[in-house]
């Protein structure tokens, strides 16, 4: 199933995020009025919960959450993987100690060698979404659980007011906070058209995990998918 980006642009993908990489953080914190901090703590205690060994963070950009994971999870080996070099640099300034440069569409990782696989506002990214997930399956041992966490929509009141936000002031502020409005300016878009709820935890399913469930957060804009490898 193609994501919101084509195979062909799957490079413009990496440079996207190469542009955006030395702001990345800020932008973040900014532009989610600093919530994304309360999304990494839930992936972070739900993660402690499993006491995993081995950890892969899947698009790991510029390594936050890999390093969250770490300090919470002393006894693990925790791997950021990324196939932009730029973001992965910013990881590696902020003490992520195991980089790897890793496409999620091909990882170069044997089967079954992760305990916990998380991956945070990544996989909408990625241009085959089932092939993805197929890579995450494959490489999750048996038992073993993914966090999937990104965008999604509230429901109710809320909506209108949260589409006027994310297609009208997020690129413009995200442009001024950045220098580069290209990457804000379709998130919107490929926020909108990112399978959602039962939808996503239907695929995550047909990938070969069990018991896959959707946690809203924050009212509904993000949501934490948690599952369990079959
Ligand atoms: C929005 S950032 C998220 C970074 C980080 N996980 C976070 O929560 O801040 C998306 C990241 O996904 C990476 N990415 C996109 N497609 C990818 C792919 N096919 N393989 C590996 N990384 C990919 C990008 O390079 C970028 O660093």
């Amino acid at each position: 199933m193609p994501s919101p980006f084509s195979a062909a642009n799957s490079k413009s993908i990496r440079e996207m995020f190469a542009g955006v990489a030395p702001r990345y953080d800020l932008a973040n914190q900014v532009l989610s009025f600093g919530l994304d901090r309360s999304w990494r703590k839930y992936v972070c205690e739900r993660v402690a919960t499993w006491k995993p060994t081995r950890i892969l963070d899947l698009a790991t950009g510029s390594g936050v959450l890999a390093k969250e994971l770490a300090k919470m999870n002393t006894n693990s080996l925790v791997v950021g993987a990324d196939f932009c070099i730029p973001m992965l640099k910013v990881a590696r300034k902020r003490d992520v100690e195991h980089l790897v440069v890793a496409d999620g569409l091909a990882l170069p990782f044997a089967d079954a060698s992760f305990d916990v696989i998380t991956v945070a506002f990544g996989l909408r990214n990625m241009a085959f979404l089932d092939r993805a997930l197929g890579e995450m399956a494959r490489t999750t041992r048996s038992g073993g659980h993914i966090i999937i966490l990104d965008f999604s929509l509230p429901s109710g009141p809320l909506l209108p007011a949260y589409r006027f936000y994310l297609h009208f002031i997020l690129p413009r502020l995200a442009g001024w906070l950045t220098g580069e409005p290209a990457p804000y300016q379709y998130l919107g878009d490929s926020i909108e058209s990112f399978p959602r709820g039962t939808a996503m935890t239907a695929l995550i399913e047909q990938a070969g995990f069990v018991k896959a469930a959707a946690r809203p957060l924050s009212g509904g804009i993000v949501t934490a998918y948690l599952a369990e490898r079959g």
